[in-house]
Parts: C-alpha cells; structure tokens; sequence
C-alpha cells in the first residue's frame, strides 16, 4: 500500500511517517513549499506522479488565535484544501483519511461529544475545519474523518513545550482549569488512522485518547515526568484571556470506533508516558 501524507513536518505527519516506517507500507511525505494544499494543480501532480493508494491529509493552518485575524487563510486551507484533494482522490480511486477537530463543537454539551452530535464552532479555525469536512463528504465517497483533540507531538511547538519552557525559567505558572478535553499523542493517533484506512469502514469518527482532564492536570503530569518543581496554580480561561473562543468542554468519545471495534488509543496517561519515555529527550 503506499500512502501520500500532506502537511508530513507537522506534528501527526511526522508520526505518521515514522509509523509507516514500522510496516510495509511506503511513504510519500509530502509539505509547504513543493505540496501547497491550496494548489489544485500541485495536488493533482503528486497524487497523478505517485498514484498512492490512500492520501492522509494531515496539512492544517493550526495557528487558532492567529487565524481569527485571518479567515481568508483558514478558509483556504482548512476549508478548500480538503475539499480539493476530496475531489483528486475520488477522480484517481484514492481512499482520503482527513483530520478534523474537537473545535467544530461549543462545548456547551454534559458530558463527551458522540459522532453525531450537532456541531456549532465557536471560533474562525473551528469554522474552516467544519467547512473541510464538509467538503470531504460531499466530493469522496471513500473518506474517513476522524476529529481529534489535544494533540500533541514532534515537533510542537505545542502546550508540553510551552510549559516546559516556563518552567525551566523557574516561572510560577498559572494553567487553565475550567476546559475538559483529552490529551492525544500523534503516536497513538497516527497508529489509529493506519489501523482505520485498511479498512473500507468509511465515515466520521472521534479518534482522542481514553479518559480526560483538564490543562491543569495535563500540566501536573508534564511536570512531574520532567521532574519539574514549580509552582502551578489553577486559573479559569477568563483569566486567560485569547484571541479565539474555545469549547469549555472538548471531550469526545470515540463511540463509532468501538461499534466498529477499531478503537485502539489508549489513556491519555498511559500515552503521555510512552510519548515521555520515547521522545522526552527531545522536548
Ligand atoms: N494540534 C492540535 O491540538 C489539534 C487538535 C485537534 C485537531 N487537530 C488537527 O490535527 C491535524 C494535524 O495537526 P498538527 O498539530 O499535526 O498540525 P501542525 O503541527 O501545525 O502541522 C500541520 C502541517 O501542515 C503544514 N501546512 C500548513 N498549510 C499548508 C498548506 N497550505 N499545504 C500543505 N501543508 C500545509 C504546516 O506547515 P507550516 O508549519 O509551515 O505552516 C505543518 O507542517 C490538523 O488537521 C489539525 O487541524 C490538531
């Protein structure tokens, strides 16, 4: 099977290009400047030249602040960009394995989002990636969306490295504990799209760690793997104030997954103890 990967210096890319490593799958990594999702042309040449098998679009604006600033740019990407390679993999008999996001909810719900709950963003980014899967719906039939949350990976920078960087400082941090989510590594995630895209189990899933915390908590065990000791207060979001709302609740629960019995991601202790183990030395 060969696999084209866009957006592959990315957090998930990269984890997805080390995980076809493990297997006998070959690898296309492709990224800005040479693969531009939001050029039909670039995309129609890499898929025609190397023909894969399954496109993994892993290639997002993900800058959610900046982007409120900047609609015209995650509409581009986020929206258009999915759309377009929606339409190069159904012309070239492609399966499409799309990324989407935690923050296409308002996290107004009790309790973890299911698959198909109505969706209702809160900010510019969330918007976008509502619209790309949209488009990745209407334009390929053999896709497979999976919304995940939290994530984080090789390279960052991310919540793990900025928290860090405080913390060597010797800053006395202050870490929001009023949203709910679900850490998720890019290694656990990566290993759970390659499992889905053998399959021909089409759809939208949740694809996030087990469990849930808060930044807060997520903080503590950053800390503690790093044998950090600085002082850490819990703040509300409103003392934090950011340019893009985001969900007070993120949790999603990886229901469509079970009933299939393809949900492999683990605790999201149990994964940030792998990833700390694997790549600690590096962050
Ligand atoms: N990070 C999270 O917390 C989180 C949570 C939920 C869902 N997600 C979703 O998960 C997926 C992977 O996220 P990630 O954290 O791995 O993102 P990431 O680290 O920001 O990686 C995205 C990659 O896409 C590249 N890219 C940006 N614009 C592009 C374009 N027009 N054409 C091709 N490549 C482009 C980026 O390059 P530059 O760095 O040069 O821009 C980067 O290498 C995304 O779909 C994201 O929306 C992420």
């Amino acid at each position: 099977m060969k696999v084209l990967i866009t957006g592959a210096a990315g957090q998930l890319g990269r984890a997805l290009v080390e995980e076809l490593g493990r297997r006998d799958w070959e690898a296309v990594a492709t990224d800005l400047p040479e693969m531009d999702i939001t050029d039909r042309d670039a995309i129609w040449r890499a898929l025609s030249d190397h023909r894969p098998g399954v496109v993994i679009n892993a290639a997002a604006a993900t800058r959610v602040d900046d982007l409120e600033g900047d609609p015209d740019l995650a509409m581009k990407v986020n929206a258009l960009g999915p759309r377009h390679l929606a339409v190069a993999c159904r012309r070239l008999g492609a399966k499409l394995v799309h990324i989407s996001t935690d923050y296409v909810f308002d996290g107004a719900k009790t309790g973890p989002y299911l698959e198909w709950d109505a969706t209702n963003p809160l900010s510019i980014y969330g918007l976008s990636k509502l619209l790309g899967e949209e488009g990745v719906r209407q334009q390929c039939p053999d896709h497979f969306i999976l919304r995940t949350a939290w994530l984080y990976g090789l390279p960052g920078p991310n919540f793990i490295t900025a928290i860090l960087a405080r913390a060597r400082q010797g800053q006395e941090l202050k870490v929001v504990h009023d949203q709910r989510g679900t850490p998720t590594s890019a290694p656990a995630l990566a290993a759970q799209v390659l499992a889905l895209a053998r399959t021909e189990a089409f759809g939208t899933y949740h694809a996030t760690c087990q469990g849930e915390a808060t930044w807060y908590e997520f903080a503590l065990l950053i800390l503690e793997r790093a044998g950090l000791t600085v002082k850490v207060r819990p703040c509300t979001t409103e003392e934090f104030p950011r340019p893009a709302r985001r969900p007070a609740n993120s949790v999603l629960e990886n229901r469509l997954l079970k009933l299939e019995g393809l949900d492999l991601m683990p605790s999201w202790q149990e994964a940030y103890n792998q990833f700390w183990d694997r790549y600690g030395e590096q962050l």
